[in-house]
């Protein structure tokens, strides 16, 4: 292992490529569409062990002793550059220094698409699963060059820039992806909003990131309904001083109005030639940005760089599903978030697949949609989240049994943490016992997916629910929350950290790089902090505990139902606002539980000043509406418990700790209470749980 300030400079210069002969290879691969490789630099071994060859272990072993070699022989076969680099890595993340692949230069659309269209222009590229079931579409590597070519040069044409900020705001379809690859071709970062979010989100989205350009479609369809986007930019772009045009698709030809920034999208590529000349990048130009939402509730646009992010991507993608040539894979989610951007679209495309676009909801027409589709276009790897799995588990085996799944070989899920129930139910019914399942955690940060049960092809024991094993590059940390200490045993509970760089990583948050430190690299000096706590078993396996399960954090809640990211803190703050003369309450804390559907829910305890008077109903309902009000009705705690008393140590914290066992209705798990300074509220605690709504 080596230390965590890296600066590597591994190859030596004799196994450097000159640039001719990247070049010309760059034109043999482009006309051939060989994945040849490029220098002597590359290990064998690496290649052998993606033909089945090494095991698993030696495999990671090699990535964290010596991620020069690993990562640099990686990006050199598996993506095509105009200049090789000098060097793989050059990180500190005590100072989230983080740049890989130093002056390499390529482009990730030449990456994702001219290099398959080449080769294999038939060959489809995405099958655009349409709202309507049974209407599907597909688009071959050359129309989706060709589109994205078109869309490239309008862009161009209206003065879009390398470095300038493109918003999508876009319904689940080619062209949203086109637009994306759009933007990567000629250099532009886009910025893709989820075509759910209010016109407001969306103002505060195009501001932070200071975009000149939009990209919408006149409607979104989804579970046979259809939702105005226009109007909504229209309201959303009324208070963006910086947004001078917006580009309109037709999704379903709705009329929209027309205003003086606004150019119908089609009409406009239609103009346009199907060339349209890559712009050179560098390894460490933002590709994209995305937002997130943090503890505090100033989203943040997580901001991703083109080689070691497509790198990641590709190399996940390929390895987590047992991605193989001529696969159809599907993975479920928006591109409006990152599963997205790195799973539907950079990874697979990287690859050279066939990925489906589910412009859908899981139950439209009816609960079978996502197995009538896997019958229909024969899905080998189907990725979705936990949440979905959960909501139709309740409609009954027989809306999968009915539908063919022989062709699935991985499921997948994200997002959350999976319960035993819904992954016995996605293991046993929709695969028949016979899919390896994929429990994968990751972040918008972290780019791709860090652990996930195995690499599909290590035949190794699948534990339900448990993320379990680190991929390629990736080195966990179980980090002490109170001492910053790393705990090196096995059978520790403590914060999610990474200790060592990888290529996927997020660089910094647009425009707030300080945020970006000080929220991930300076909890715990050296380390990547994830937010996340979690717990290495007895056999090393990793099970994330949630954003909420250690002590004395501010946490983060994650809540499906709304895919928000929520502090606990933002939560205890908005029922804090009471203020005035008459506070009747003191919030003490709230805890993430288990939810049936959302996953998590919000359990809050409050105390009551000694001389209130009103109805406890009454103070429950008040606390409740001031949530709704403050943040939204997804974040309104499900259980308030009124509560005379809080575990506190002797030093006046409370123990967030003993509340969430209690929240969970564990209180027989309790474990040491001697440390508060008055034991005896704990038993007062647990008789009056709440039921959850
Ligand atoms: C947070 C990241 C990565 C795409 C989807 C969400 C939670 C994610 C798992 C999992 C338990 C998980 C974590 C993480 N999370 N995957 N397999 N098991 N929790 O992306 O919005 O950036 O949220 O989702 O809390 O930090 P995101």
């Amino acid at each position: 292992m080596y230390g965590r300030a890296l600066s590597c400079a591994l190859l030596s210069p004799t196994t450097r490529c000159t640039i001719p002969q990247l070049i010309r290879y760059f034109a043999r691969t482009a006309a051939a569409g060989a994945q040849q490789d490029v220098t002597t630099a590359q290990l064998p071994e690496i290649s052998q062990y993606f033909q089945k060859a090494l095991p698993h272990q030696e495999v990671y072993d090699l990535s964290l002793n010596n991620p020069s070699a690993f990562w640099g022989s990686l990006a050199r076969t598996r993506l095509s550059w105009y200049r090789d680099f000098d060097d793989v890595i050059d990180c500190d993340m005590t100072k989230a220094k983080l740049k890989w692949f130093i002056n390499g230069k390529l482009n990730v659309s030449v990456n994702c698409v001219d290099r398959h269209y080449m080769k294999t222009p038939d060959k489809v590229a995405i099958i655009w699963e349409k709202d309507e079931p049974g209407q599907q579409e597909n688009v071959s590597y050359k129309q989706l060059y060709e589109m994205m070519n078109q869309l490239a040069n309008t862009l161009k044409s209206h003065g879009v820039r390398r470095g300038d900020r493109v918003c999508i705001y876009m319904p689940m379809t080619p062209l949203a992806v086109a637009a994306m690859l759009a933007c990567a071709r000629i250099g532009a970062i886009h910025s893709v909003v989820f075509a759910g979010f209010s016109a407001d989100a969306l103002t505060s989205r195009i501001n932070d990131a200071k975009a000149e350009t939009v990209i919408t479609a006149d409607q979104v369809l989804r579970g046979g309904k259809a939702i105005d986007l226009k109007s909504t930019v229209d309201r959303a772009v009324l208070d963006c001083p910086c947004v001078r045009q917006v580009f309109v698709a037709q999704r379903t030809g709705a009329p929209v109005s027309m205003g003086q920034m606004d150019m119908p999208l089609e009409s406009e590529m239609a103009k346009q030639s199907t060339e349209c000349e890559p712009e050179v990048m560098g390894s460490e130009d933002y590709l994209f940005m995305l937002y997130t939402s943090g503890s505090t509730g100033q989203p943040k646009g997580i901001a991703h760089t083109q080689a070691g992010y497509l790198l990641y991507a590709a190399i996940t993608h390929q390895t987590v599903f047992d991605y193989r040539e001529g696969d159809i894979y599907a993975c479920v989610a928006d591109i409006g978030w990152i599963t997205g951007h790195t799973y539907v679209l950079y990874g697979p495309l990287c690859n050279g697949a066939t990925t489906v676009l589910f412009e859908s909801i899981p139950t439209y027409p009816d609960p079978g949609r996502y197995w009538e589709m896997v019958e229909r276009l024969r899905v080998n790897q189907f990725y979705g989240s936990p949440t979905a799995i959960r909501l139709l588990l309740k409609y009954g085996d027989s809306w999968v049994t009915r539908y063919d799944r022989s062709s699935l070989r991985v499921l997948g899920t994200v997002g959350e943490p999976i319960n035993t129930e819904a992954w016995e139910w996605y293991h046993n019914v929709v695969g028949n016992g016979k899919c390896d399942i994929v429990d994968t955690w990751w972040q918008t940060e972290t780019g791709g997916i860090c652990i996930a049960p195995r690499p599909s092809r290590v035949a190794a024991p699948i534990i339900p629910g448990a993320a379990m094993r680190p991929m390629f590059g990736i080195a966990p940390a179980i980090v002490c929350p109170d001492s910053g200490k790393e705990f090196t045993g096995n059978d520790v509970y403590g914060a999610l950290c990474i200790k060592l760089p990888w290529p996927g990583m997020a660089r910094t948050i647009y425009g707030h790089h300080n945020r970006y430190v000080d929220t991930y690299f300076k909890p715990f000096q050296g380390y990547y902090f994830t937010g996340d706590g979690a717990h290495r078993d007895k056999d090393g396996y990793i099970h994330i505990t949630g954003a909420s399960a250690f002590d004395e954090w501010t946490t983060v809640l994650f809540n499906s139902r709304r895919r928000h990211r929520l502090g606990t803190a933002e939560i205890e703050d908005s029922m804090d606002e009471h203020g005035g003369s008459d506070v009747a309450w003191a919030p003490a804390g709230c805890a993430g539980i288990p939810h049936p559907v959302k996953g998590e829910g919000v359990y809050a305890f409050v105390t009551l000043m000694e001389d209130v008077q009103k109805d406890t109903d009454e103070i429950i309902t008040e606390l409740k509406s001031m949530v709704k009000k403050q943040i939204g009705s997804f974040a309104a705690p499900e259980c308030i418990q009124i509560t005379p008393g809080l575990p506190k140590t002797r030093s006046g914290k409370i123990m967030r700790r003993i509340l969430r066992k209690i929240a969970a209705n564990r209180g027989d798990e309790l474990g040491d209470v001697s440390t508060l300074a008055d034991p005896s509220v704990v038993p007062m605690l647990i008789a009056n749980h709440a039921p959850i709504e």
